[in-house]
């Protein structure tokens, strides 16, 4: 029988609230699967990608705010796993289907979720605290 690999929360903090939240809800939903029941699976991957949407929208305006140098690559990677999400929710409806969704669940989107936040994340928060402090020093040489 196969187990949940319970993302943890400790692990996965990047220091800048908003999209901490964004991720700890991510995990709220990921975690509360029950992974012997193919309805569980099938709506708790549905959530996600409602979660996602809105997830990747908050994270993409901040791009397009702060004019974050490497959006296309972050936004194509967002975009990648919606498509994933979308297709492997609506093939879930034959046994084979429903079999591809519960790896894809297990398996690769803990491996997407820790990557992405390593990679392309992390970058971003980053990118967002050196933007900040350069655009209040601005502030504070105008006044
Ligand atoms: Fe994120
Ligand atoms: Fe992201």
């Amino acid at each position: 029988m196969r187990v949940l690999k319970l993302l943890k929360k400790e692990n996965h903090l990047l220091n800048n609230e908003l999209i901490d939240t964004l991720h700890m809800e991510f995990i709220d939903i990921y975690n509360s699967v029950d992974i012997n029941s193919n309805e569980s699976i099938k709506s708790k991957a549905i959530a996600l990608l409602v979660h996602t949407r809105n997830h990747f929208r908050k994270e993409e305006t901040l791009m397009n705010r702060y004019k974050y140098p490497r959006s296309t690559e972050h936004k194509n990677e967002h975009n990648k796993v919606i498509a994933e999400l979308e297709f492997f929710i609506d093939k879930s409806s034959s046994i084979f289907g429903m079999n591809i969704l519960k790896s894809y669940y297990l398996e690769k989107l803990p491996y997407w979720f820790n990557y992405h936040l390593l990679s392309m994340d992390s970058d971003l928060v980053a990118f967002l605290r050196t933007s900040k402090t350069s655009f209040h020093k601005k502030k504070l040489e105008v006044n």
